[in-house]
């Protein structure tokens, strides 16, 4: 057996010899280059072009494009040699035809329609009847569109979406199955409850066939479970790769918009938090949904991230039951139902999740460092907000925190990035380290500056009504806000210009 050094010198010289000898360097490297190849370990199929055994017609290669500068490469490579950026190679299909120039010889052929002369009637909305849902896609699914729903594996993904096909009896539902068995959802869906005969399962993962069926079938909705598991024969990179999901995606799209079927595609978020890759196919569909929660809390909030047919900021929230997942009409009421009445460390905050008030717990536990390094920790919560929260109170109201561990924690695996909680949030730090707690009847509302002032909020009027509603007497909101509401028997809305103030009101 060779030594591979004593090879690659042997190569070596060789190589030497047939670059001074230049008649014969294709030959000889021709000769060469395929068992050099494989010593590197290169396999066969990157170096022979496949050919298709049924017509003898040589198959088109895929093609590998960098993501950061569209340097095209016959294979993949770690890094790109135009613009040296790492891991930036995806496959693509090969193109079907080459336009030799910009120009299409329409000119005169095709007019631009004018705008009052679109008919838009056909972009007609069904509800599901799952009202959490409906709400957050801006009123119900809208024809030819398609909507992405993301989220960690084991949320509730697949429970939720065969909910929706459930729900919709008059409708024919195309459910897609490339994760689970036919006999898996069947027995999933005996223990959700309602019965639907509308629903058709298609346990496939060939993107073609799937195609195919969905334009015989011409069904009112179709479910993708989930997009990962897909693939385009047409493609040598394996389901769930970044060439592989954008291509299906891309597909499925122009499907649902030519046959004018809504379409709802599945799709795990990875490690990082985005959907499959580096947000491959955000770009390409109507609607982003996101389905989150803490996998220990029962509550999971269905979050419209992007939608091109109604509002982004509408929120949905569920709590899973071993009968699937129901809808929370009443979060307010059931975010305080455990609410610890009578600690220090805990006070109300009145956020806003899209266009609905939410009155959630903020607890906090301020304790004394027992090392060197005083520990910090958030859920729920932006942790470098804590930080500054912290820095403010040392800084303009004089509490000093640098020696104290603190931990904050949004009650119910809520996760809030509102403004607004900030003025609650310093309560409850301040309420822990005192040891003295918060009226329970007071919400406090506001955003903190660095210079510990309170700032002006957004829908403080709604957020003030879901208080007085929930039976709380007393609620501290921003000096800017208090202006415009109308004052009420039994309901003192009090306005605060600092954090100084806020405290003395809150934690005399
Ligand atoms: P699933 O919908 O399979 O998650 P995903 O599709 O996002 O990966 O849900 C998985 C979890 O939901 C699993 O841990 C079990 C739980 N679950 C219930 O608690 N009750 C139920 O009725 C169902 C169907 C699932
Ligand atoms: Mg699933």
């Amino acid at each position: 057996m060779m030594d591979r050094a004593l090879f690659a010198r042997m190569t070596h010289v060789r190589i030497i010899i047939i670059e001074k000898n230049r008649c014969f360097r294709n030959t000889r490297l021709c000769i060469l280059s395929p068992f050099f190849l494989y010593l590197c370990g290169v396999p066969a199929s990157c170096t022979t072009v496949p050919h298709n055994a049924k017509d003898g017609v040589a198959k088109q290669l895929s093609k590998y494009v960098c993501q950061s500068c569209g340097y095209v490469s016959p294979r993949w490579t770690g890094k790109c040699t135009n613009c040296n950026e790492w891991n930036s190679f995806v496959e693509e299909a090969p193109s079907p035809a080459k336009v030799s120039h910009a120009h299409s010889n329409a000119a005169g052929k095709i007019k631009p329609t004018p705008l009052h002369a679109i008919d838009a009637t056909n972009d007609v909305r069904f509800r599901t009847g799952i009202e959490e849902f409906d709400r957050v896609l801006g009123g119900g699914i809208v024809s030819g569109s398609v909507i992405l729903l993301g989220g960690d594996p084991g949320i509730g993904k697949s429970t939720l979406m065969l909910q929706v096909a459930l729900h919709l009896k008059d409708k024919v539902v195309l459910y897609v199955t490339g994760e689970e068995s036919p006999r898996q959802v069947k027995l999933r869906a005996e223990r959700l409850g309602p019965k639907s005969d509308s629903v058709q399962l298609l346990a496939e993962t060939n993107l073609g066939v799937i195609a195919d069926v969905i334009e015989s079938a011409k069904p009112d909705l179709v479910i993708v479970d989930s997009i990962q598991t897909l693939y385009n024969p047409n493609l040598e990179s394996a389901p769930g790769s970044v060439g592989q999901v954008r291509e299906c995606s891309a597909l499925l799209t122009r499907l649902a918009k030519s046959i004018h079927v809504p379409i709802i595609l599945i799709g795990h978020v990875t490690k990082e938090g985005v959907i499959a890759g580096p947000r491959v196919i955000e770009h390409m569909v109507d609607t982003v949904l996101q389905f989150e929660g803490e996998r220990h809390y029962a509550y999971r909030i269905l979050r419209g991230i992007k939608n091109r047919f109604g509002s982004t900021n509408e929120i949905g929230i569920f709590e899973m039951h071993d009968t699937g997942l129901q809808e929370v009409k009443n979060p307010s009421e059931v975010f305080l139902s455990e609410r610890s009445i009578g600690t220090s460390g805990s006070s109300i905050v009145a956020t806003m999740e899209g266009s609905r008030p939410l009155l959630i717990e903020v607890q906090a536990l301020v304790t004394t460092t027992s090392y060197g390094m005083p520990q910090r920790s958030a859920t729920g919560f932006d942790y470098r907000r804590l930080s500054m929260l912290l820095a403010v109170l040392d800084k303009r109201v004089g509490v000093n925190i640098g020696t104290y561990d603190v931990f904050v924690n949004i009650a119910g695996g809520i996760k809030i990035d509102d403004p607004g909680a900030d003025l609650g949030i310093a309560m409850s730090i301040v309420s822990s380290l005192r040891d003295k707690y918060v009226d329970s009847h007071s919400v406090a509302i506001g955003e903190i500056g660095l210079g510990g002032e309170i700032r002006t909020i957004a829908h403080c009027d709604r957020r003030i009504q879901e208080a007085q509603k929930l039976g709380f007497t007393k609620i501290i909101v921003p000096k800017n806000n208090v202006k415009k509401f109308q004052g009420v028997k039994g309901f003192s809305v009090i306005g605060v210009e600092t954090i100084s103030q806020a405290i003395g009101e809150l934690l005399p």
